[in-house]
């Protein structure tokens, strides 16, 4: 079942470039998906038109079969992500305030929020950084919080803008696990990264980007030969012929 559809997205900035240039795309409910490509080539624009925090100049967003410019309000709850800068995400006093946010604009029970907030902080490592301020956090910390946050909200789909910068070795291999728990359970993941290595064992599907445009997008072990090419490094594994590999093997 198709829960994304895209079709000709164009993103044109207000200095007249184009940041998207005709993207059409069909993701499937449950697909894990990673998107790579060179720095500038439209990743994070592409994934901020799926939760309506930017709209189409051309083209269109559907999301589970409704357009996210008739309904951006729906499309943010059902699609939670985590931003590329976790700086920018923090909203809260506390870290315990800043997870709670989502839920609580869902308007949830208060102990229903509760239990949504200790479980996300323990998913990420960070259950009694309650009372802690965020913003005084390390870059690695606030990331996590800023996933804690996603993963309160319980949406259908997660977007993770790249989610390893910042982490040290367990915190990405918490991710990760994170990440395959919540594919198991049926959620969408989309994912950005530049370095494949850590997960693309554990993608179902691998889009390239290039300058606005998609010029790959198809199986990981084969899209991902020669992927050089775009400014994308091809893990050792595939270089060698051999089968992809996770950081959780
Ligand atoms: N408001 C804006 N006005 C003009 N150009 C912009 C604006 N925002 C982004 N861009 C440009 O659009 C292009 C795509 O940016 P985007 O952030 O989507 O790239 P990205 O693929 O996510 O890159 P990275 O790997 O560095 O995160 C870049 O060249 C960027 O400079
Ligand atoms: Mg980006």
């Amino acid at each position: 079942m198709e829960i994304i559809r895209t079709e000709n997205l164009r993103h044109r900035f207000s200095d007249g470039t184009y940041g998207i240039d005709g993207i059409s795309i069909s993701i499937r409910k449950g697909e894990f998906v990673i998107i790579a490509g060179a720095n500038g080539c439209g990743k994070t624009t592409f994934l901020r038109h799926l939760n309506g925090l930017l709209m189409p100049c051309e083209g269109s967003v559907m999301v589970d079969g409704i357009s996210v410019t008739s309904d951006p309000r729906r499309a943010r709850q059902m699609v939670g992500m985590v931003f590329q800068d976790a700086d920018s995400q923090i909203v809260g006093e506390t870290v315990y305030d800043d997870v709670a946010f989502g839920p609580e604009n869902l308007c949830l029970e208060r102990a229903e929020v509760r239990c949504r907030v200790e479980s996300a902080l323990e998913s990420v490592g960070l259950s009694s950084f309650g009372d802690r301020r965020p913003h005084l956090l390390s870059g690695g910390e606030k990331r996590r919080v800023a996933i804690a946050g996603i993963l309160a909200m319980q949406s259908e789909i997660f977007i993770f803008d790249e989610p390893f910068s910042n982490l040290d070795y367990p915190g990405v291999c918490s991710l990760l696990e994170e990440i395959r728990r919540l594919h198991r359970r049926g959620h969408t993941i989309l994912l950005t990264t530049h370095d494949l290595e850590k997960v693309l064992a554990h993608a179902d599907r691998l889009i390239i980007m290039q300058q606005g445009k998609i010029v790959r997008d198809g199986l990981p072990e084969e899209c991902v030969k020669g992927s050089d090419a775009f400014g994308v490094r091809e893990p050792f594994a595939s270089r060698q012929g051999m089968e992809l590999s996770s950081w959780l093997n």
